[in-house]
């Protein structure tokens, strides 16, 4: 089983970004975590801020893996780009956030993804990631 976990804009910033939203850990240690707990599991990872590498990154994996676990972050709200993307490929999607983004500002309320998704985690924090890991198993 070949997973990827994809984060968009500004998730590096984890552990030091709005700690009250997004908690103080890092992602790199939750990664780590992931990838011990199922080492049964091939765990990729990918970060970006750019758009355009987020839309590559689906088109390289999207045809291989058996799944994605993408939190889009801002994008989510506004990408039309990744929502093609996501109807482009053979990959399932699942589109986790970490904080509940339908008890936030309206305008996180919509999402590009969530149509073309599998399913949607979100609001469980760090743990919206091993939720959508066990989704796939
Ligand atoms: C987020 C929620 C988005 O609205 C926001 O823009 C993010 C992170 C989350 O994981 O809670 O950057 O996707």
């Amino acid at each position: 089983m070949k997973l990827l976990i994809l984060n968009g804009p500004n998730l590096n910033l984890l552990g030091k970004r709005e700690p009250e939203i997004y908690g103080s850990l890092t992602f790199d240690d939750e990664f780590k975590r992931l990838q011990q707990k199922y080492s049964n599991v091939t765990l990729a990872y990918f970060q970006s801020n750019i758009e355009g590498e987020i839309i590559d990154k689906l088109h390289e994996v999207g045809f291989s893996y058996d799944g994605i676990i993408l939190n889009a972050a801002a994008y989510t709200h506004t990408s039309v780009g990744i929502a093609d993307a996501i109807k482009g490929i053979k990959t399932p999607v699942v589109e986790v956030h970490i904080s509940n983004v339908y008890a936030r500002e309206e305008f996180r309320h919509q999402s590009f993804i969530a149509p073309n998704a599998k399913g949607i985690i979100t609001g469980f924090g760090l743990l919206s990631y091993e939720l959508a890991i066990l989704s796939f198993l």
